[in-house]
């Protein structure tokens, strides 16, 4: 089926090369014009009209038109949110003190654990819902509030049917090796052995995930452990994203480059030594491991901002996502996360629109796809309230800038 979007104010991203850099701030944009979409794929851009005119034709009465965003950060499958350490954390306790006492993510493990499947993936719905809403149309979402075999599998399980119930694109990431489980806080290793030796061959053999990940963190797993289970995951050739640098400076970011990893993320420490190191890693064969910075989480942490304005500065394409998770970032939305980047990183709007577009396709390995406006690629994009979106969103905080949604073509209702 052929559709003919007009009268677009701006067509913005249309530009389909990664963004390093100064780049970051150079948008590709037409004006006054079309979009047209064969079987859910673009298969024309331009100003004016085309030269035919198909029959389906919807005129979009000089709105501007932005690609759909992508989230490639999420834990968005959770049992429960937690209010009672939301509280613990007003009155003044920190991440790693409520970790530590058997809060955090072994709390949300434990009420996952006894969750059926099938609520998980009800409420997992909603989520999904309203990040579309929002103006997300491709979503990673990471396991790891399982901890046990069992329940890690029943969260990739839960991933897998979001995969076929939604028409926007959903990737896998398997994080056995988010949080130690009491009961091997004395044997680290051992765990990482179960994460080895017993889950990852049941994700693999099931075909559960698109990647693996690790919290490699001060009280979580060390460079090493985080080393040996990358190891493991390329013999299934599984690539690596990791969480790293989040509470240190910790080695994240070498082991991360090390094994190849597609990107790291979080990054809230991040020395001269991290910044050439993923520098370098744009000249390696295997094309680079993108930074990802996740503000969301240190709005709701209170712990500092990554310091994206120097990974720019130093010529590195600099990626955003929402973490969405019940401890450290309870947010649905990159228009949110725009503004925390623009108010607290100093990240400026264009930037930002990079930042959740066709970089953060990237981050996924999925920019032949999504992230711009180009010939060939999936027709998901969103119509914008206002003529000046890429402003509006991270000024007005909290308000949804995004009238329409379309996925492959077609408007989401
Ligand atoms: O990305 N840092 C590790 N994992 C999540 C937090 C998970 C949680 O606290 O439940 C994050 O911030
Ligand atoms: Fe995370």
């Amino acid at each position: 089926m052929e559709v003919l979007f007009s009268e677009i104010g701006k067509l913005i991203g249309t530009d389909n090369e990664i963004k390093f850099g100064v780049k970051m701030k150079e948008l590709g944009v037409l004006s006054n014009a079309y979009l047209l979409v064969q079987d859910g794929v673009i298969a024309e851009i331009g100003e004016g009209l085309p030269a035919e005119i198909p029959e389906n034709h919807i005129k979009l009465n000089g709105a501007e038109v932005l690609p759909g965003f992508v989230d490639s950060h999420t834990h968005l499958i959770f049992a429960k949110p937690r209010y009672n350490e939301f509280v613990l954390k007003i009155k003044g306790a920190t991440y790693e003190e409520i970790a530590a006492a058997g809060g955090g993510i072994l709390n949300s493990a434990k009420i996952l654990q006894g969750t059926p499947e099938d609520q998980l993936f009800d409420d997992a719905i909603l989520r999904v819902e309203s990040m579309i809403r929002a103006g997300t149309t491709a979503i990673e979402i990471k396991s790891g509030y399982g901890l046990t075999p069992d329940a890690e599998l029943k969260m990739l399980r839960v991933v897998k049917r979001l995969k076929e119930y939604f028409p926007i694109i959903i990737r896998s990431t398997f994080l056995g090796a988010h949080a130690i489980p009491v009961e091997y806080k004395n044997n680290t290793d051992e765990y990482v052995d179960i994460v080895i030796n017993q889950m990852l061959p049941e994700v693999a053999k099931e075909s559960l995930a698109d990647h693996i990940d690790v919290f490699c963190d001060t009280g979580f797993f060390t460079p090493e452990q985080t080393d040996k289970i990358l190891k493991a995951a390329i013999k299934f050739q599984i690539p690596a994203k990791i969480h790293g640098n989040e509470l240190g400076l910790t080695g994240g970011v070498q082991v991360a480059v090390e094994n190849e990893a597609w990107s790291v993320d979080h990054l809230e420490y991040l020395g001269s030594d991290e910044i050439a190191c993923l520098k370098d890693s744009f000249n390696k064969q295997y094309g680079g491991t993108m930074p990802v910075a996740l503000p969301g989480t240190s709005y709701f942490l209170r712990i500092p901002y990554s310091d994206a304005r120097t990974i720019i500065d130093n010529d590195l394409p600099l990626v955003l996502a929402t973490d969405y998770n019940p401890g450290s970032s309870p947010v649905h939305s990159l228009q949110t996360i725009s503004a925390l980047a623009c108010t607290y990183m100093r990240i400026l709007p264009e930037e930002v629109f990079h930042a959740i577009t066709i970089n953060a396709a990237r981050a996924l390995r999925m920019e032949s796809l999504i992230g711009s406006f180009t010939v060939g690629k999936r027709a998901d994009f969103l119509v914008m309230k206002n003529k000046d979106s890429l402003y509006s969103m991270p000024y007005y905080l909290g308000q949804n800038q995004v009238s329409r949604v379309f996925v492959e073509g077609l408007e989401i209702k």
